[in-house]
């Protein structure tokens, strides 16, 4: 199983996007990757995602790029049709488990609770994606599941933002964090591309910090 968090370049921030647009996505893509952030998570919450996906894969090699809110066999095929790097689900179940492993892509498998992680961890699955992280116990839940799972590795998302992030990326088993926080919704309803890339960089420079 190949390591998603292995594939992420520069900082482990992953902005996760919502294009309501081809436009307004490749306009996300180009204000993230300026600021310095290298990666980004499009989620599938809208028609235009998965073409949005394909012109931001196409427009902007040098990031990587993957698909969110992948909820069964077919969103998985669909997600890599439209050249995903990598696949994220914001929960689990078997057969979603059994579409990312077939797929052959890397992933991170929703989980909320040890039980979810227990189902992923019997298939071979290590590193995952916390999700909703701040209702589901942040960093107290990570810290407390370190020694059951202490193999695993996670990339919480979900009520992350500047506050708190950097409590999340201090824990060993947090290899990445996630959030819209990073693209803030007021600058996109606006159009301010640049208010975008300078909320970007803002939260590269928190990463900076903890990582002096
Ligand atoms: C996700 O898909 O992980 C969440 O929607 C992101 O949540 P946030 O808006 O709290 O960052």
């Amino acid at each position: 199983m190949q390591s998603t968090f292995s594939m992420l370049k520069g900082a482990p921030l992953l902005p996760i996007i919502q294009p309501k647009s081809v436009n307004e996505g490749l306009h996300l893509a180009e204000a993230i990757a300026n600021s310095g952030l290298c990666n980004i998570e499009v989620v599938k919450r809208s028609d235009a995602a998965f073409d949005a996906l394909k012109a931001i894969r196409q427009q902007f090699p040098e990031l990587v790029v993957g698909m969110g809110t992948l909820l069964n066999r077919n969103h998985v095929f669909e997600a890599l049709d439209a050249d995903a790097q990598f696949l994220i689900t914001p929960t689990s179940s078997n057969e979603l488990l059994d579409s990312l492993i077939a797929s052959g892509a890397p992933f991170l498998p929703g989980v909320a609770s040890p039980s979810d992680i227990l189902m992923a961890y019997q298939k071979g699955i290590r590193e995952m994606k916390f999700f909703p992280a701040h209702l589901s116990g942040g960093t107290p839940f990570l810290k407390a599941i370190s020694s059951v799972f202490s193999d695993v590795t996670f990339c919480p998302t979900g009520g992350i933002n500047g506050d708190n992030a950097n409590d999340y990326l201090a824990l060993a088993n947090v290899n990445a964090v996630g959030g819209t926080w990073m693209v803030p919704a007021k600058a996109i309803a606006q159009k301010d591309w640049t208010a975008v890339t300078r909320a970007c960089k803002q939260s590269l420079s928190l990463f900076d910090e903890v990582a002096a």
